[in-house]
């Protein structure tokens, strides 16, 4: 099949710019974020989109997207032929996959066409979380690290310059059972803690995760290296995170205890995405993967030394948007919604923010 794109008249004059940039999962949860970074910087920005399954969510973010000088072309990853013909005639010289977990060995076809062709400077594959191989996570997580090792490995016997983006948690409370966890307010009810709280993790807003990707994209001291996100204002522990927020909402909530044991059980029961959450969340809370290696040695950057002027939002910046969000309803209300959990008895961490992608849920 022929790419075919539909073009919004604002890019054209754009067009023979150097630093073409094609986008995969630009209607994502992490992929959005960095699409609108990439249009933000005034890159000519191709985004691929599949055309078959369309929610509300998805159109409403293309649209966006296009209005904003994105070119989109309707295609798949998986598909070599297509994949090649786009490149070239599209002159495509970075590639950014920010596929999601079910999809990620689709990378593989992908790599395949950016090697045949030749001409791309950059690619970024799908990571946007820890560094998948120093992180050790019990199954079902460990599958889709598995993957990923893959497809660096790749990558690396292709030849094709890279660079892995290790951006680690997106700021937001981490539930344990959400894999898109900035989509949903921080609880109002009450607070699970995982073991006991103390093991520190990065908290990135995902505006910085898009950010400072599309920056190590030009910069030459990313060539084949691993990105690391961990600037030091937003490395918490999950009860500072208690705190922080119990401040943003002037209000002290109970906290329960999630033991490693809970978040075994979780991982073990097999529910795809929630076990894969579970048992990142482990690895991360319990073990302390985010934190327990040094960044050194001649592939590994972290990302403030690049660029230590840049400042990252914070995560009480992150948390005053959640406020926001729920200010419709004046503070107040969020004291009325808490209340009347607290007299449901209800756990409710399913207090949803946006119109999110649909996850259809399957265990074993
Ligand atoms: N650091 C964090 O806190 C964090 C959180 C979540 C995810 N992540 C990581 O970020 C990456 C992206 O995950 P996500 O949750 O953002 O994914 P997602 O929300 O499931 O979105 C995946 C995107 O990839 C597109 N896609 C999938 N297969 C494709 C194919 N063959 N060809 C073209 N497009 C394809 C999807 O298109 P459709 O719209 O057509 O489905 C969608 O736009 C993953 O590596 C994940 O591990 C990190």
């Amino acid at each position: 099949m022929a790419p075919s794109a539909t073009s919004s008249p604002c890019i054209a004059s754009t067009h023979e710019a150097i630093g073409r940039t094609l986008m995969v999962g630009s209607t994502g949860f992490i992929g959005r974020f960095i699409a609108e970074a990439s249009l933000d910087c005034g890159r000519p920005t191709y985004l691929l989109a599949r055309s078959g399954s369309m929610y509300p969510s998805k159109a409403k973010t293309i649209k966006t997207l296009q209005d904003r000088g994105a070119i989109i072309i309707n295609g798949s990853i998986n598909d070599q032929e297509f994949m090649e013909k786009l490149l070239k005639d599209y002159k495509i010289e970075v590639v950014i996959s920010a596929v999601g977990g079910e999809n990620i060995l689709d990378q593989l076809t992908l790599i395949n066409a950016i090697k045949a062709v030749g001409t791309i400077k950059r690619f970024l594959p799908s990571e946007f979380g820890h560094d998948i191989d120093r992180a050790d996570p019990v199954e079902p997580g460990l599958t889709m690290y598995n993957e990923k090792r893959k497809v660096r490995r790749l990558i690396e016997e292709s030849g094709i310059p890279y660079t892995y983006i290790c951006c680690n948690s997106i700021a937001a409370w981490p539930y344990h059972d959400n894999a898109h966890p900035s989509e949903v307010l921080p609880p109002l009810d009450q607070f699970q803690i995982y073991g006991d709280g103390s093991i520190k993790a990065y908290f990135v807003a995902g505006t910085d995760i898009g950010k400072f990707t599309m920056k190590s994209i030009d910069d030459k001291r990313t060539i084949n290296k691993s990105i690391h996100f961990r600037p030091s204002s937003n490395c918490l522990n999950i009860n500072e995170l208690a705190s922080l927020w119990e401040k943003k909402i002037k209000r002290t909530l109970p906290r329960i205890t999630i033991t490693e044991e809970d978040l075994l059980a979780a991982a073990k029961e097999n529910c795809i995405p929630q076990s894969i959450v579970a048992s990142f969340t482990h690895d991360i809370f319990i073990k302390g993967c985010q934190i327990n290696y040094p960044i050194e040695g001649p592939y590994d950057i972290e990302v403030s030394s690049l660029y230590p002027d840049i400042p990252f939002r914070t995560v009480g910046d992150c948390f005053d948007d959640f406020v926001v969000k729920i200010i419709d309803h004046p503070l107040e209300n969020v004291v009325k919604i808490v209340d009347k959990q607290v007299a449901d008895d209800g756990i409710t961490t399913s207090n949803p923010m946006v119109d999110v992608r649909p996850i259809t849920a399957t265990c074993a």
